[in-house]
């Protein structure tokens, strides 16, 4: 194996027996379609148990895969699921939620953008997806195989397979010739107990200057229903040429509009507003229908300074804390690691991150506790065991799936250090001590600080170890750019 040494995996590996995994509460609209794979681990054949579902809902007991209608009535239903094999059997709680809110905990997925760009396919997707069961990340709750910008038609392009009509007679948009059937694909991944995504933008023109939704909101949401997607990323893109000025109600109009369709749908789409932040979107996206909004610009361009981008950004998104809850995340962009595509050159093939392990460490603790859409961008054919290390530890992303849905609050912030804490639904508290400076530091947070009292439980998120009991700090020593992260249990 390239990239870090085997010692440096602080993730303890599954046992053979069965954890169930992924969150405790989920929503659905009521009447729609219903779709969820029970995220677990442990040695398969697994056979799979769902007490008190609803009606309308059937369970495969093989692939633990539950389908279905949802019931009609607006209600809260208390499921126990149960997994088991030779080793042992799990049990545990899961709420669904018929009514309103989807996402009331972060999406969590792949999307292609940072790998792929617009080197894409039908069959791109489909490995991806067979990726996300084979690599083990589904059983930790990875869920979308999300399909960004450049599915479309390409206006102007020499290419054979992105020229000609972007659009039919009736209006409908086209998918280019890289797609011949996105019904079927998204059935290809439902089949796996998987959701897709598709990508779009308010302008006449994507991102990467591809066909956009531009006057077309109502017929290109309505297709991309009966495609099947589950999940919609908004890109302002070249909105900004008709928007008639930069006023705040100029700034929520597209994205008033496609939410209130997407509303009208028979169908959950999850809606992902991406306008890096203008007006202040964390004060307004919810209301708009938005369950996640991109804080910032691209994560993949931003500049490493003294610090990896990924700080940048993580610092950028954690001022933003209070306006984040169930149904409604601040999005600080993807997790860039293991093999990555380079946004300034995307003609590169992917490369390993330049991130050192404490870096990736400390990355994917903040997206945990900032309680941010956890979104891989890398390469699913080249998961390595440090990325896979990073990516699913059960009780890292237990912190991110909270069901109290906080995102953490900044406790102290300098050049040095950053200290973030998350209340979590059973009392406890997840706190990150992060490292920003050159060389390795002592750090401490006391219990007034942190807003603790008592004595209280320590336990190190990244090895699931306890460290003992204490009273009245938390400290550690920290190496350069890293983090220590642990939940102080009451
Ligand atoms: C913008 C978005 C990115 C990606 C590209 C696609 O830059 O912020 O996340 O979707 O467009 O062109």
């Amino acid at each position: 194996m390239s990239g870090p040494a085997q010692g440096q995996i602080l993730t303890p590996k599954p046992g053979p027996a069965p954890r169930i995994n992924g969150p405790a509460v989920y929503g659905v609209r009521p009447g729609h379609p219903f779709l969820y794979r029970i995220p677990c681990t442990g040695q398969r054949p697994i056979r799979f148990d769902a007490r008190r579902l609803p009606s309308g809902l059937t369970l495969d007991r093989d692939t633990g895969i539950i389908t279905g209608t949802a019931p009609k009535k607006r209600r809260e239903y208390d499921v126990t699921l149960r997994a088991a094999n030779p080793h042992g059997v799990a049990e545990r709680k899961f709420k669904i939620v018929v009514g309103d809110t989807l996402a009331l905990t972060p999406p969590m997925g792949w999307n292609h953008w940072y790998t792929h760009y617009d080197r894409i396919s039908d069959q791109l997707f489909r490995d991806a997806a067979d990726a996300m069961i084979a690599s083990g990340m589904a059983d930790f709750g990875y869920q979308y195989v999300n399909m960004d910008d450049c599915w479309m038609m390409k206006p102007g392009s020499n290419d054979p397979t992105l020229s000609g009509p972007a659009r039919d007679a009736s209006g409908a948009i086209l998918p280019n010739k890289r797609f011949p059937d996105l019904k079927g694909l998204t059935e290809y991944i439902h089949g796996k107990g998987l959701k897709a995504g598709l990508y779009t933008s308010p302008g006449p023109l994507t991102c990467a200057r591809y066909e956009g939704s531009y006057q077309h909101e109502e017929i290109d949401a309505r297709k991309f229903a009966e495609w099947g997607f589950d999940f919609l990323k908004h890109d302002w893109c070249s909105y900004g040429k008709i928007a008639a000025n930069q006023s705040l109600e100029e700034r929520q109009k597209p994205y008033i509009k496609m939410g209130a369709i997407l509303k009208s749908l028979d169908r959950d789409m999850v809606f992902n507003l991406c306008q890096y932040g203008m007006g202040d979107v964390w004060k307004w996206g919810g209301e708009v229908g938005g369950h996640a909004w991109r804080t910032t610009g691209d994560l993949g361009l931003a500049k490493d300074t003294r610090l990896p981008g990924f700080f940048h950004i993580g610092l950028a998104n954690a001022k933003h804390w209070e306006y984040a809850g169930p149904g409604r995340w601040n999005d600080p962009d993807y997790i860039l690691i293991g093999y990555i595509g380079n946004a300034r050159r995307q003609g590169e093939p992917p490369k390993q991150a330049a991130l050192t392990p404490d870096e990736q460490y400390s990355y994917m603790s903040m997206w945990s506790l900032m309680a941010a859409p956890l979104f891989y961008s890398g390469d699913m054919s080249r998961l390595d065991e440090f990325t896979l290390n990073v990516l699913c530890n059960a009780e890292v992303i237990g912190v991110n799936q909270d069901p109290l849905g906080k995102q953490a609050r900044i406790v102290r912030q300098s050049e040095e250090e950053l200290v973030l804490a998350k209340p979590m639904r059973d009392g406890s508290l997840a706190v990150g001590l992060f490292n920003l400076g050159e060389s390795e530091r002592e750090m401490s947070a006391t219990w007034r600080e942190l807003g603790v009292t008592g004595r209280r439980r320590s336990r190190d998120v990244w090895r699931q170890k306890d460290l003992g009991v204490v009273g009245s700090q938390v400290s550690s020593k920290i190496a350069r750019h890293g983090v220590s992260f642990v939940r102080l249990i009451r």
